[in-house]
């Protein structure tokens, strides 16, 4: 038999009182509740200090209950316990928090103690048995509702103990084991791993391709925690998800508005669909940045103009474009006022596509309002269609190639139905469960924090004319050189009107934009 490598979820609870070394009747009542907790298979940190316990509740988020002593650290006052519970809340409003005190002190717990609080433990009055068996109940409960839909459902999933008798054909990690290489394999990646890797015949997990069970279930609470009308989860990138958006959105001979610095998947979409492109030509400024498109050239006049020029466009075709993209931010790392860009197209375009590949954390910090596809309340949105597509695994704590598409329908609704038939196309019928719970445990993690990496600039689309320097000949010595051009030409491209066919879209499946404000060099 091989030895025990799957690890079991633990149960552990954080005890911060200064009394507990002593041998007082408080002392004595803490460290029994402590050994209660262990004979009840969870795990006890102590900390004998507010400031300790502050140490842990910051360094080990696998904390799942807290117990303070009320008077801790000798403080009558209260304050160093009131200072923790305060600092436990502003990082977790979920975890359950048990005050110790004795019942002669309840008159001095003040309301926004007790609001903090979920439960007292009179420490003179009750049994441990019975403190012991409420702390490991509530861990159980706050353990339940942490997990996300799909996460939960693999973890329940995974205590049946099911053969398994599909694909995926190393059958939970088994197949590994049969050979010295196969075994290395597996002790490295570990149990827990392989056994979740699981078939899209497990109806207990739903499916992807038609959004039922618990992957339906996470595809609507990252709608929910995104601020979509309706989000669908992509197994291979957004580089999949900019192709399902616009196969469903762009037919043959159709126009299609295009960021020239988009990514090549919108390159491969016109491709594939026979759309024609117009393309939105953003600024660069003598540094080589890309900056925005210009709010003048997303009125509807210069569009129009723009395809009247465009010598793709057959005579006689339709020329109202279908689609738009917008790469938010841009390459460099600049993010667009949303909102604008929205109001600009309005005119032109029923579908507006924001591709936020690097840009998934936007709607959690409050200096991103208004900069990204999904701003504001999902309730008040009007106009045109608008989606984001999201590479979770970049900027947010997903594995590779999971990503999201975020939908807002507006005047043109997406119609569920065919859009999904372009979702399927693209899909797999064999999706990797442990990467789509790796984004639902995403999506709570990012509902969980109030804030986010800050890696983009910020630029609002009515002082794109402002960003751009305006000084005409040449880069200063030492300037990036990236795009190869001489520093006259460059300047020319972001100064002059771009000629009406312009060479492909700039790709790239890199983000410029990160290495260089790493750097500090984008300012
Ligand atoms: C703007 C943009 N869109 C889409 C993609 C593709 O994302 P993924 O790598 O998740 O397929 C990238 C990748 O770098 C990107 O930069």
């Amino acid at each position: 038999m091989i030895q025990r490598s799957a690890k079991r979820l633990s149960m552990r609870a954080l005890v911060v009182d200064d009394e507990l070394p002593n041998p007082t009747a408080e002392g004595r009542a803490s460290r029994a509740l402590v050994e209660e907790l262990q004979a009840r298979s969870v795990e006890v940190v102590e900390a004998a200090s507010a400031q300790d316990g502050m140490s842990v509740v910051m360094s080990d988020s696998a904390i799942h209950a807290i117990m303070v002593d009320w008077t801790l650290d000798d403080d009558d006052g209260h304050v160093r316990a009131t200072e923790l519970l305060r600092f436990v809340r502003s990082r977790n409003a979920k975890i359950p928090i048990f005050l110790m005190a004795e019942r002669g002190e309840a008159s001095s717990i003040p309301i926004d103690v007790m609001e903090m609080v979920d439960e007292y433990i009179w420490t003179l009055e009750d049994t441990a048995a019975f403190v012991g068996g409420r702390v490991a109940a509530s861990i159980r409960r706050y353990l339940e509702v942490m997990l996300p839909p799909l996460a939960a459902a693999v973890m329940k999933f995974s205590q049946v103990y099911e053969y398994s008798w599909h694909t995926p054909g190393h059958t939970g990690g088994t197949a590994f084991l049969k050979s010295p290489v196969g075994r290395i394999f597996f002790d490295y990646f570990g149990e827990n791993l392989l056994r979740s890797d699981l078939s899209i015949s497990v109806g207990a997990l739903g499916s992807l391709l038609d959004h039922t069970g618990p992957i339906g279930e996470h595809e609507k609470y990252a709608a929910r925690v995104f601020g979509a009308h309706r989000t669908y989860c992509v197994t291979n990138g957004t580089s999949t998800s900019n192709r399902v958006i616009f196969m469903a959105a762009v037919g043959r001979g159709q126009i299609a508005l295009c960021d020239r610095n988009c990514h090549k998947s919108i390159e491969h979409s016109l491709v594939m669909s026979g759309g024609i492109p117009s393309y939105l030509v953003p600024l660069r400024n003598r540094y080589g940045i890309i900056g925005p498109i210009p709010p003048a050239n997303l009125k509807a006049t210069a569009i129009k103009a723009a395809i009247k020029a465009n010598p793709l466009v057959p005579k006689g075709a339709d020329t109202r474009p279908v689609y738009s993209v917008v790469t938010n931010s841009t390459y460099d790392g600049l993010c667009y006022n949303a909102r604008r860009v929205e109001e600009l197209l309005d005119p032109t375009v029923d579908r507006i596509h924001f591709d936020e590949a690097w840009y998934a954390y936007a709607r959690f910090n409050p200096i991103y309002r208004d900069r990204h596809g999904m701003h504001g309340d999902p309730k008040d949105h009007t106009g045109p269609t608008v989606f984001a597509t999201h590479s979770t695994h970049k900027l947010l704590a997903a594995l590779s190639q999971a990503s999201m598409i975020h939908i807002r329908s507006g005047r043109v609704p997406v119609e569920p139905a065919l859009f999904n038939e372009s979702f399927m196309m693209y899909t797999s019928t064999s999706p990797q469960a442990d990467t789509m719970t790796a984004r639902t445990l995403l999506a709570w993690a990012a509902l969980a924090c109030s804030t986010a990496p800050v890696s983009a600039q910020i630029l609002p689309a009515d002082r794109t004319t402002a960003w751009h320097p305006g000084v005409p000949g040449g880069v200063p010595p030492g300037a990036s050189t990236r795009t190869g051009q001489p520093a006259s030409a460059r300047w020319r491209a972001t100064t002059m009107p771009s000629p009406p066919l312009l060479p492909p879209p700039t790709s790239t499946t890199s983000c410029p934009a990160q290495s260089r404000l790493s750097r500090g060099e984008a300012q």
